[in-house]
C-alpha cells in the first residue's frame, strides 16, 4: 500500500476525508458507567466529563431534567476550557466570565455585559446530538444541519438491560489497526494459544475458556483446545449486505468433524463474535484521534440474564478508572514474561485478559501502522476486502453519497442480528448444522421479537443500503 492510501484511511480528524466518512456515524463517546457516582463518586457534585472523540475536544454532561448535552469544549467567548465549567441544573458555566450554555449549546446569560445586552442571543456553542443505547451514550458530529443515521436494529441495540453490559478500554494506535485484528480469525490460534486447557466450570464471561458447542466423541472441547491444535483455518467471507460481512472459518477436526466459527465484521469499525454458547461480543473500534482509540464491547446475552457486577468486576481488575486505561502496555511490555511464553501462553502476557494479547498486537505496530511495508497473505484477505471498501465509501461521501451502514429508519429496523457461532458440526453438512445451531439460540432469546429471530435463515436477506 502507498504511504498516501494509508494516510487516507487512517486520519479521521476534522476536514480529512475519512473523518468526514466516520462523522456519518452515531459513535459510542462514554459508558453510562462513567457517570454512575458509585464508579466515578466525582458525578455524584458533577457529572460532567472532558471526552475526545474523531480528533475532537468536547464536554459531555447531564443536566438535571436527566438529558446530555454534548458541546465543543472551548467557551465560544475567549476559548477557555469548559472541562472546567461549573454545573448547574440547566445548564454548565464558564468560570472566566461566567457565560452560561444549555444542553442545546444555546447561551443563556452573559453576566459580564450591561443589562439588556442581546450577545446571548447570537452566540451559540456547537452541540452534538446524544442518544443511549445497550448502556452507552452515542454522538453524532456530523455536519451542522445533517440528519443523523438510524442505529440498526443489531441484538445488542434489541436486548434488554438485564442482558446487556457494556465495557470499553483505552488503545494507544490508530481506529483500523484496532479493527483489522476483528477480521483476522487466524490470530487466535496463536496470539490469544494457551498452552493447558482450564476446567470448563470458570469460564463465565471469558474469551475462548468456554466449550464450543457440540462435543468430539462424547468430550467437551475447550474453544483453546480446538484453536491450539487446528491452526490454520479455511476462512470464507460473504457480504450479507453492504457493510455487513460474515466470516465463517472452518477448522477439520477429523474425516467426521468440522469446527465452525462464525463471526461478523460491521462497517466501519465493528465486529460480532461469540463469547460463549449464548454469549456475543459486539465491539466498536471508536477513534479518539488518529492515534488512540477506544474499543466499545457490548456483550448480549441469549439465555439467563447476565451477571453484570462479575463481568465488571473482572474487566475493570485490568484497567484505570476514570478512562479505562489498561494497566499493562508499552510502559511495561504488556506484562511480558519470558518464562510463562515458554510453558504457558504463546504470547507470554497473562492468562486472565485475553484483551492486552490484542492490546500488545495494534500497539506494537506503532501508533499508525505503517503498511508500506506489510505483507499480507491468503489469510488476510477479509482485511484486504475491507480496506477496497473503506477505500470506496471514502470516495463514495467525497461525492455527496451515502456510505455502507448509514440507514435510513427503515433500513435499521430490518438489520438484525447478525448470527455467531463456535460449534462442532458434522464435515459434511457443517452449513445446515451451524444454522440450526444459531436459530436455536435466537430462540432462546425470550427478549428477541419474531422478525429477528429468522435472522439466521441465509435468504432472509438484510436490507441494502442506498
Ligand atoms: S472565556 Fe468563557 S466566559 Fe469568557
Ligand atoms: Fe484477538
Amino acid at each position: 500500500m502507498q504511504a498516501a492510501q494509508n494516510e487516507l484511511i487512517t486520519r479521521i480528524g476534522p476536514g480529512t476525508p475519512c473523518g468526514d466518512l466516520m462523522r456519518r456515524y452515531w459513535q459510542p463517546v462514554a459508558l453510562l458507567d462513567e457517570f454512575d457516582p458509585r464508579l466515578d463518586p466525582r458525578m455524584a457534585e458533577r457529572p460532567l466529563k472532558a471526552v475526545r472523540l474523531l480528533g475532537q475536544d468536547l464536554v459531555l454532561f447531564k443536566d438535571a431534567a436527566g438529558g446530555w448535552g454534548l458541546l465543543d469544549r472551548d467557551c465560544p467567548h475567549r476559548g477557555a476550557d469548559l472541562a472546567f465549567a461549573r454545573h448547574e441544573a440547566d445548564g454548565i458555566r464558564c468560570p472566566f466570565h461566567g457565560w452560561k450554555f444549555a444542553a442545546d449549546g444555546r447561551c443563556l446569560d452573559t453576566p459580564a455585559e450591561p443589562a439588556g445586552s442581546t450577545l446571548c442571543k447570537r452566540v451559540r456553542q456547537r452541540s452534538y446530538p446524544v442518544q443511549v443505547a445497550a448502556g452507552v451514550l452515542f454522538a453524532y458530529l456530523g455536519a451542522e444541519g445533517s440528519t443523523p443515521p438510524a442505529l440498526p436494529l443489531l441484538d445488542c441495540f434489541a436486548a434488554p438491560a438485564s442482558h446487556s453490559f457494556a465495557f470499553k478500554g483505552l488503545w494507544h494506535c490508530n481506529w483500523l489497526q484496532a479493527f483489522e485484528v476483528g477480521m483476522d480469525p487466524a490470530h487466535a490460534s496463536f496470539l490469544h494459544r494457551f498452552l493447558f486447557d482450564e476446567p470448563l466450570a470458570g469460564a463465565y464471561g471469558r474469551q475462548f475458556r468456554g466449550a464450543s458447542a457440540g462435543d468430539v466423541q462424547g468430550e467437551r472441547w475447550p474453544m483453546t483446545r480446538v484453536l491450539r491444535e487446528f491452526c490454520s483455518p479455511e476462512i470464507r467471507h460473504e457480504e450479507l449486505a453492504p457493510g455487513i460481512t460474515r466470516l465463517t472459518s472452518l477448522r477439520a477436526i477429523n474425516d467426521t468433524l468440522t469446527h465452525v466459527r462464525v463471526t461478523n465484521a460491521i462497517f466501519p469499525h465493528t465486529f460480532v463474535i461469540p463469547l460463549s454458547e449464548t454469549l456475543t461480543i459486539t465491539q466498536m473500534h471508536v477513534p479518539v484521534d488518529d492515534t488512540h482509540t477506544y474499543w466499545f464491547s457490548f456483550f448480549t446475552g441469549f439465555a439467563e440474564p447476565l451477571d453484570r457486577e462479575t463481568m465488571r468486576q473482572q474487566r475493570l481488575a485490568h484497567v484505570t478508572l476514570p478512562d479505562y486505561v489498561p494497566r499493562k502496555g508499552r510502559h511495561n511490555d504488556w506484562g511480558y514474561s519470558a518464562e510463562e511464553q515458554r510453558t504457558r501462553t504463546y504470547l507470554g502476557m497473562g492468562e486472565d485478559d485475553i484483551n492486552v494479547h490484542d492490546q500488545w498486537a495494534v500497539e506494537s505496530m506503532g501508533a499508525i501502522q505503517d503498511r508500506t511495508r506489510e505483507h499480507l497473505g491468503q489469510s488476510d484477505k477479509v482485511i484486504m476486502a475491507n480496506r477496497r471498501t473503506l477505500l470506496q465509501a471514502i470516495e463514495t461521501v467525497r461525492n455527496g453519497g451515502t456510505p455502507p451502514m448509514a440507514l435510513t429508519p427503515e433500513q435499521a429496523a430490518a438489520t438484525t442480528g447478525p448470527d455467531t457461532i463456535d460449534c462442532i458440526a458434522p464435515a459434511q453438512g457443517w452449513l445446515a448444522h451451524w444454522q440450526q445451531a444459531a436459530a436455536a439460540k435466537r430462540e432462546g432469546a425470550a427478549w428477541l421479537n419474531e422478525a429477528a429471530k429468522s435472522v439466521a435463515s441465509p435468504q432472509a436477506a438484510l436490507p441494502h443500503s442506498a
